[in-house]
């Protein structure tokens, strides 16, 4: 699908709104507020998903104080309930801050993928995110001493074996399928690698939750001194190699491209292989990015197989698009969706 209309017009706002029923955070912006219209009090979000498991009406109704989801018409327990029910990957131009960004943008995008293998995953992960939290409202507290640290140290240590080891499986493989597609790509670029840079991952092997709780005590004195959590799986970053050299801090823009896209396929081709459904792929935008070899690549990877690609831009629908058989267009115009 192609959806056509000029800038400001609301392009990105309909693919946002698609992101959205995934279950995941905008791609756009943190702040929920940000998401209504301005001047309204509510906004809803309804679409039907079919997969192989069937047709599914999938629903989200945003207040300025709350979220809930629906699924046909009746209300989900909660957000995270959304999970698994559909896949989006988005390609959108904010995307070279994946390599170039800060860590905790490349744990977001591990991590949501992760889920997006293993929906029950996310319940570990907002285990962990909560007990961080009780941590680091203890270690604020005047007067807090290693006891008050243990019960919460105890239960991050738990979670945060399992965090790290998933994420250090999850990037073996994506690394793998990522590196395949770079290699088209951009042959001269180097070899990618990605691998978990984590205090709890050491000469290829995750430690056990005796040695990581060891590690949080070793920390201790130095989290009550700092009064914040100075250790654990939310340090965690990706480092992302080209031929051996930190493409974090060296990779030009062509190159960081070429490894935002192939990191991304790679993503693809694992819920693929591990679910057996393809996710609907979103372009937001990313024609005007690339030049025309990456576009052209880039679409004849997305095009070999039957998956849901929907493109936004401003210029019509690459070749490429135009001959694929199924193609629609639509075109917005201040907010107004029409079918061509
Ligand atoms: N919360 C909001 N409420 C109303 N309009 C908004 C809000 N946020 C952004 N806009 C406006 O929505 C318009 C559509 O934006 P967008 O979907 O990004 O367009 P496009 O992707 O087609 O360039 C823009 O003109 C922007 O100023
Ligand atoms: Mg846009």
């Amino acid at each position: 699908m192609y959806i056509s209309g000029l800038n400001g017009n609301g392009k990105t706002n309909l693919v946002e709104s698609i992101y959205l029923l995934s279950g995941s955070r905008s791609f756009r912006t943190n702040s929920s507020s940000e998401l209504l219209k301005w001047g309204e009090r509510e906004c809803s979000i309804f679409g039907t998903v079919t997969s192989s498991h069937g047709t599914e009406e999938l629903g989200l109704v945003f207040t300025s104080g709350e979220r809930r989801a629906l699924s046909n018409g009746k209300d989900l327990d909660s957000m995270t309930d959304l999970i698994g029910r559909l896949r989006v990957i988005a390609f959108s131009p904010a995307d070279l801050s994946l390599v170039k960004g800060s860590p905790a943008g490349r744990r977001r995008f591990l991590d949501r993928h992760m889920v997006d293998l293993t929906p029950p995953f996310i319940k570990v992960l907002m285990g962990y995110q909560r007990a961080l939290a009780s941590k680091s409202a203890v270690l604020k507290q005047p007067g807090c001493t290693y006891a008050h640290l243990k019960p919460w140290n105890e239960l991050l240590a738990q979670s945060c074996g399992k965090i790290v080891d998933n994420r250090v499986k999850f990037l073996e493989s994506l690394s793998d399928k990522s590196s395949a597609f770079h290699r088209l790509y951009a042959p001269t670029d180097g070899e990618l690698k990605l691998t978990l840079e984590s205090d709890f991952f050491q000469d290829g092997r995750v430690l056990s939750e005796d040695e990581i709780l060891a590690r949080f005590e070793g920390a201790a004195a130095r989290e009550m001194a700092m009064r914040s959590a100075t250790l654990g799986a939310q340090r965690d970053d990706v480092s992302v190699t080209l031929g051996g050299v930190d493409a974090r801090a060296y990779a030009s823009q062509g190159q960081t491209r070429s490894v935002v896209l192939s990191m991304k396929l790679g993503v693809i081709e694992m819920i693929e292989s591990s679910t057996g459904e393809s996710p609907v792929v979103i372009l937001d935008d990313v024609d005007s990015e690339l030049d025309k070899a990456r576009s052209e690549r880039l679409f004849t990877a997305l095009l070999n197989k039957a998956r849901q690609i929907i493109v936004t831009g401003t210029e019509g629908p690459s070749p490429q698009l135009i001959h694929s058989p199924d193609l629609r267009i639509l075109t917005v115009s201040q907010g107004v969706v029409t079918s061509q």
